[in-house]
């Protein structure tokens, strides 16, 4: 959704110009989670540098990408780049817009007054801003933007204004975000607390319901939602003890109050990219938590908090490495990320299958696996990408466990108040962990009593942390906009839990052994697909000045139609349809002539005979299909106007290879398009809004 980032200095003598450049590569770092405008707010000039007391603060703000913000940072000429700032706190925001069109206005930060006594950068929503705004008008506050968030600045100078006694930054924020209905993660500057911050993110929404009246979806346990993240500074490393032993992130310390009045930085961020280049300590801030920098010291407390409640939160040490968000020698991070995948894939079975044995071990969901067997059925929820995993898996999980396997897009399961039971297990799947639909369907599976399961990409993301058990794909970051890596990387964790399902299963080891064969063996043929990336790119030249492109497959492979076409429109623009073959006949064959582009997926498998018809009714209406099929099957090549060829695996996973041409295509029909394969429009990463 938005991107948020914001740095604070605290006795760590910083210039301007220093200023500038770490909160614009904080927010380029996070620009894939919107870039319709972007924003900053930081001190205006000082007498001398530690004098905070009588600061201005300043907005620069502009609609475009990052890189138009930057330059416009170096045009205030009222703006001192070589003035020191001894203490400073500076906020920045990248805008996917929801309320309001994108223009600088529109973006954040946003203020309360001309003055800019509050200013707030926010992801997220706020569902009763209209309320709010009606009031504060009454009030004689004066709106100039049409966003939700602007309330939030105006809520607080009101609040202050009419406050009885002196009161804290943090106790001031805590009043207002108790006014507010939503889901959101603010971080908060004031000009009457100079050198102070403040920060917190909350989930609580009233969804309507039609049949079953109105459901509280409970205020969410330990979930930092994707804005809830604190990154701490490196001055104050040494005082946490190191212990780096596995992929996760590591616990090292609990605190509830960091610092001691001695030099030190703290970055707030929407993840983990935006800090990791300045320190791999981080703590996640909890739905509810208030986190509050005052004199260089760091303390977080509880909204509403109960009495004896903890606010102690852990930080955690991360496992990642700067080069992994970096784009390396490709051209885009989507086209970089397609080519990570025979290593993306095995990170995902790492440590988790043995090959010696065929035995799969999926650590984190080990201690449920009795109760899995003993469900109901099996209902796998996500959206977008993620959705089209659980439709290329389902028939494999149906196969292996022996279970009723549902699939549900996260929105329609919601829309539908879908009846669950407590003898259901649901399973989440979701890149980012923290898509809004899929984390509401979540909460809804909970309060109906379910095993709840997270299959995400995330560590630490609420829907790892507000699920029963799960399993992390790891297939490391994924930061072009299109997802890639993370399909092929839940298709393999999700065929790895049908094997775990069924490892006692007498009359499924020979298909057990066909799968676990070919796992070991995907990395290769993942390699063998990307080296046809010339061909399919030849293939885009003829194709990208078209308006349309279906793409038609059935049984394992219409999964990939859908995925196929989503990469297509959402990256190219081009309208493109994933076709079920069977249904050809009953009305997309009235699209078929000889100029709409038609790639086919006809695979040897159970259902290569049906494809087969599919293909001469194409044919037969003078169509020109591009086909993707196995190796050497020469019949195809016959009939095609141009062949894909893809090495052989198992039928179940052969869905892995067959999605790969097509997000190569989409990358090059992209390019030769003109368009920013990052950064498509209108979209974001990480969707926390339903
Ligand atoms: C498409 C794409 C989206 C996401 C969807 C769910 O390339 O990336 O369709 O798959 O928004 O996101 P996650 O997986 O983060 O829940």
């Amino acid at each position: 959704m938005c991107g948020i980032f914001a740095y604070l200095n605290y006795r760590v003598p910083r210039t301007r110009k220093e200023i500038f450049e770490t909160l614009v590569k904080g927010l380029q770092r996070l620009e894939y989670r919107g870039y319709d405008s972007a924003g900053i707010a930081v001190d205006g000039p000082r007498k001398t540098a530690t004098d905070i007391n009588d600061n201005t603060i300043c907005l620069i703000k502009k609609k475009g990408k990052v890189k138009a913000l930057d330059e416009e940072l170096y045009k205030k000429d009222s703006l001192d780049l070589d003035e020191e700032l001894s203490t400073h706190f500076g906020l920045a925001h990248t805008r996917w817009a929801t309320h309001g069109e994108p223009s600088a206005v529109n973006s954040h930060p946003h203020r309360s007054d001309k003055d800019n006594e509050f200013v707030v950068i926010h992801n997220g929503i706020i569902t009763n801003y209209k309320e709010l705004k009606a009031y504060l008008i009454t009030k004689g506050y004066e709106f100039e933007s049409e966003t939700d968030t602007e309330v939030i600045p105006k809520l607080t100078k009101y609040v202050y204004d009419n406050r009885e006694n002196d009161i804290t930054f943090s106790t001031l924020v805590e009043r207002v975000i108790q006014q507010l209905e939503g889901a959101f993660a603010l971080v908060f500057k004031s000009r009457h607390y100079p050198g102070e911050a403040v920060s917190t993110s909350a989930f609580c929404v009233l969804r309507p319901r039609q049949s079953r009246g109105w459901i509280q979806v409970p205020p969410a346990p330990p979930g930092p939602l994707a804005s809830g993240m604190l990154a701490l500074g490196r001055r104050l490393l040494s005082r946490v003890q190191e212990k780096n032993s596995h992929n996760r992130p590591d616990c090292t310390n609990n605190i509830d109050s960091v610092g001691d009045g001695r030099a030190v930085e703290y970055y707030f961020a929407s993840d983990a990219s935006a800090i990791i280049e300045h320190t791999n300590k981080v703590l996640y801030l909890e739905d509810n938590d208030i986190a509050a920098v005052t004199g260089g010291k760091l303390s977080i407390h509880r909204i509403n908090r109960q009495a004896g409640e903890d606010p102690v939160r852990a930080i955690q040490t991360l496992q990642m490495e700067l080069q992994q968000i970096m784009k390396g020698n490709f051209d885009a991070f989507m086209q970089k990320e397609i080519f990570e995948q025979p290593e993306s894939v095995v990170n995902t079975m790492r440590g988790r299958i043995c090959f010696e044995t065929n035995t799969v071990l999926l650590g984190g969901l080990k201690d449920h696996l009795k109760e899995i067997k003993r469900c109901r059925r099996l209902i796998v929820i996500g959206c977008g990408t993620s959705f089209h995993a659980a439709v290329a898996t389902r028939q494999i999980l149906e196969e292996l466990t022996e279970l009723s396997v549902m699939v549900e897009l996260a929105s329609d399961f919601l829309d539908r108040n879908t009846p669950v039971f407590r003898d259901d297990v649901c399973f989440f799947i979701s890149q980012s962990g923290e898509t809004a639909d899929t984390l509401m369907a979540l909460r809804y599976c909970k309060s109906q009593g379910a095993l709840t399961v997270g299959i995400t990409n995330t560590v630490g993301s609420s829907i790892c942390r507000e699920t029963d058990c799960g399993v992390h794909i790891n297939a490391g970051p994924e930061i072009g906009v299109a997802s890639t890596k993370a399909y092929t990387s839940q298709f393999v964790a999700l065929a790895m839990f049908g094997l775990m399902m069924s490892e006692d299963r007498l009359s499924l080891q020979q298909r057990r052994l066909e799968i676990i064969n070919s796992l070991r063996d995907l990395p290769e043929l993942i390699k063998k697909v990307l080296a046809q990336d010339k061909k399919i790119k030849s293939i885009a030249e003829e194709l990208y000045q078209q308006k349309s492109l279906l793409v038609m497959g059935r049984g394992f492979h219409y999964a990939t139609c859908l995925e196929g076409a989503l990469k297509i429109k959402e990256i190219t623009y081009m309208h493109s349809e994933g076709i079920l073959a069977g249904e050809l006949k009953h009305g997309p064959l009235a699209l078929i002539d000889k100029d709409m582009p038609v790639i086919m997926i006809i695979m040897r498998d159970a259902c290569y005979t049906k494809c087969q018809n599919a293909l001469q009714q194409v044919t037969a209406r003078s169509g020109r299909p591009i086909i993707i099929c196995c190796q050497d099957d020469t019949d195809m090549c016959k009939n095609a106007y141009q062949t894909i060829e893809l090495p052989h695996t198992v039928d179940c996973l052969q869905g892995i290879l067959s999605v790969i041409p097509l997000q190569l295509m989409s990358f090059h029909l992209a390019v030769l398009r003109g368009y920013d394969v990052d950064f498509p429009r209108n979209l974001a990463k990480s969707v926390t809004v339903e």
